[in-house]
């Protein structure tokens, strides 16, 4: 038997269900006048609280922000740095037809707070159609806080 706890262990269907809802009601505040993509998210903290995030771009293109760094950012920045899951929708007007994948950079970020095998990723179309995932599935061998130990 596994050490590793699997996600069905870790969060209930509740708050499965909550993210998704929470991910999907940030679409509505995506500021995405050059892409058009919304992106929103919904991070589940470790005290029970919810951050939502949404992805705000920029003329400059550069400082743009992805939603699951807003988020991330929003907690971290009022003293919640422990995480259980994170829930990512995305799609061009806001409409969900595919999995939205967190970016390279968010995936980093991740790796800065979350443990890499007990950190769930839920990449969701509605409430039924989701996966999760690891988030050391989604970033093998990454590079966090412990290599600088
Ligand atoms: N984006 C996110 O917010 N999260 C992701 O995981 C992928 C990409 C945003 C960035 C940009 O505003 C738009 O989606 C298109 O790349």
């Amino acid at each position: 038997m596994s050490e590793l706890r699997t996600y069905e262990e870790k969060l209930s269907d509740v708050q499965i269900q909550t993210l998704i809802r929470t991910a999907i009601a940030q679409l509505s505040y995506a500021y995405t006048p050059y892409s058009n993509f919304r992106v929103g998210a919904a991070l589940l903290a470790k005290n029970g609280k919810v951050y939502g995030g949404c992805n705000i771009e920029n003329a400059a293109y550069g400082p743009s922000n992805c939603a699951e760094r807003t988020a991330f950012f929003k907690a971290v920045s009022e003293g919640v740095k422990e995480f259980d899951a994170i829930c990512i929708v995305g799609g061009k007007d806001g409409v969900l037809e595919t999995y939205t994948s967190p970016c390279g950079v968010c995936r980093q970020v991740m790796m800065e707070f979350c443990s890499p095998e007990d950190f769930w990723i839920i990449l969701a179309v509605n409430e039924k159609d989701y996966k999760v995932f690891r988030l050391k599935e989604l970033l093998p061998m990454g590079f966090g806080p412990g290599n600088l130990i």
